[in-house]
């Protein structure tokens, strides 16, 4: 089986007094032991050593992105090789926010985390359509090229979460139902079967990411192909802590 994980993408958000607030709750939350599920919070690089320093053990930090190579003249990028100095264990690469807005295409993306493994970090690599792509029947297509362009520059998943992130659903309340997401995670594990390797495909998390909640969290969860969420809004909240409670 597969061991459920739960991230929380903070994004741009939180100061200083916010954020020791978010960890003092989440310090405080019942949750499943870590070797029930994984839990992992991504804050902005700025607070990194702040939230390092003051969360629970069992819980682990990400970075939200990291330069393509070798860090050097690359103004305002953080290097992979920076996060590895600070002992910062995962990194978030490919989010929608960062491929739609910062113009990041898959073969970067891909790059990326092809790096960032090879510096020993854990990578959460994120895929996903957009409503116009959805509704012009190309969902597998877009998640499946986004996939092969990590797939062609990756053999080992071993330290690769993939989060399905549906762009429609990201920020706007619109969650998918639980079986659109198990349709999509259904289909890119068969995709990983033919492209990769049945194990690869049989053990690689999948995990939900768009307008997740306290509320809808656990009928995703008990979705087959469901391994966990990355969860935007809501991680800033304490119901971050009933998602992460959806993984039993
Ligand atoms: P929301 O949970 O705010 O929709 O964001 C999802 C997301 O983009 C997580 O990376």
């Amino acid at each position: 089986a597969r061991k459920f994980f739960v991230g929380g993408n903070w994004k741009c958000n939180g100061r200083t007094e916010e954020v020791k607030k978010i960890v003092a709750t989440l310090n405080e939350g019942l949750v499943p032991a870590s070797d029930i599920v994984d839990v992992v919070v991504s804050p902005p690089f700025v607070f990194l050593p702040l939230v390092k320093s003051l969360l629970r053990s069992d819980f682990h930090v990400a970075a939200q992105n990291c330069w393509v190579k070798k860090g050097g003249a690359y103004t305002g990028e953080v290097s992979a090789e920076m996060l590895v100095d600070l002992e910062i264990p995962w990194v978030i690469l490919g989010h929608s926010e960062r491929r739609l807005l910062l113009n990041e295409s898959k073969e970067f993306v891909g790059d990326k985390v092809a790096y960032a493994l090879s510096k020993g970090l854990k990578v959460i690599a994120c895929v996903g359509e957009t409503l116009e792509q959805r509704e012009s029947g190309s969902t597998l297509d877009i998640v499946a090229a986004q996939t092969k362009a990590i797939a062609d520059r990756v053999s080992d998943w071993t330290n690769i979460v993939i989060a399905y992130e549906p762009v429609w659903a990201i920020g706007t309340g619109k969650v998918a139902t639980p079986v659109q997401a198990q349709e999509v995670h259904a289909e890119l594990r068969e995709w990983l079967k033919v492209n990769t390797s049945p194990e690869v495909a049989a053990t690689v998390r999948i995990i939900y990411g768009g307008s997740v909640n306290g509320a809808n969290s656990k009928e995703l969860a008990a979705q087959p192909d469901v391994d966990g969420f990355l969860v935007g809004g809501a991680s800033l909240k304490p119901e971050f802590i009933d998602i992460i409670n959806s993984a039993t």
